[in-house]
């Protein structure tokens, strides 16, 4: 701030002061009217809708798919996209932290008299980029399938044989999350980095009856799954014949 601002600011905040009314009892009664306000709404909304409590607990549940609440999606996201366990506490505990921390000394940082935000392009654009950047994550985290479900696209080979051929794509790709694969094996960038080899271009390395094979006569540590039903088995060898 310069010196003719300075000024500036000083005559302002004078005026203001002797023709504004005095914080006691003005202000102070207009807050405690709108926090009486904000309390009868809140006390009968309750009274009148209840809270949402859920389905009862069921300890003994393998579908449960745990959530947030819609406010901490982005926080959510966040976690999930950073997928190195090494780089969990930066994703929960660092970046949040950090976040709060800048905001809390910007008073102390950006001490500029402009408040227009066209002549504050650096907070400006940190504010764009900030809301944009929590908008998106809050959108996929609310739209994310099961933590099991594989995020692969249909390749077009597949689409190009027609609609048996992607059913049979779908449900390899479905069963293939649902026996656990991917905590073993990276696909995609879904799932664990080993103890198995990536299955990303399986379908380049293994013909289907080679991996038809494996799955049924795996070298330990990975489970056999010939006990599956034929279907879902067919569609597994099939799903991961197509991963080129
Ligand atoms: C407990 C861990 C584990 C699980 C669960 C597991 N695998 Fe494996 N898988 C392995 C290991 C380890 C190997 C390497 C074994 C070997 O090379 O003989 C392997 C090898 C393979 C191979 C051969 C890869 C190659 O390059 O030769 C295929 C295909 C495969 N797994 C598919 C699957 C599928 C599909 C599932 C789920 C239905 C699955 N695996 C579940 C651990 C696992």
């Amino acid at each position: 701030m310069n010196q003719r601002q300075k000024e500036e600011y000083l005559r302002e905040y004078s005026i203001l002061k002797s023709e504004g009314k005095p914080f006691f009892p003005y202000a102070v009664a207009k807050d405690a009217a709108m926090a009486c306000v904000v309390m009868i709404c809140i006390i009968t909304l309750s009274l009148v809708l209840g809270v949402e409590q859920g389905s009862k607990v069921n300890p003994t549940t393998t579908t449960y798919v745990p959530r947030p609440d819609w406010y901490f999606f982005f926080l959510f996201e966040l976690l999930r996209v950073i997928k190195p366990p090494s780089l969990v506490g930066l994703a929960t505990v660092g970046i949040p932290t950090l976040g709060m921390i800048l905001l809390f000394t910007l008073p102390f940082f950006d001490r500029g008299p402009e408040r227009r935000p066209e002549r504050r392009p650096i907070a400006t654009a940190t504010f764009v980029f900030v809301a944009i950047a929590m908008a998106l994550l809050t959108y996929d985290g609310a739209t994310v399938g099961t933590p099991t479900a594989l995020n692969i696209n249909l390749p077009t080979s597949v689409a190009q044989q027609g609609t048996a051929a992607v059913a049979k794509f779908e449900l390899g790709r479905e069963a293939v999350a649902q026996n656990g694969c991917e905590d073993c094996h990276d696909i995609a960038g879904n799932g664990n980095s080993g103890p198995g080899p990536e299955l990303t271009y399986i379908g380049s390395r293994l013909p289907a009856n080679a991996i038809g094979r494996t799955l049924a006569n795996p070298t330990a540590p990975m489970p056999s799954f010939k006990n599956l039903p034929a279907n879902k088995f067919d569609a597994i060898e099939y799903f991961l014949s197509q991963l080129k």
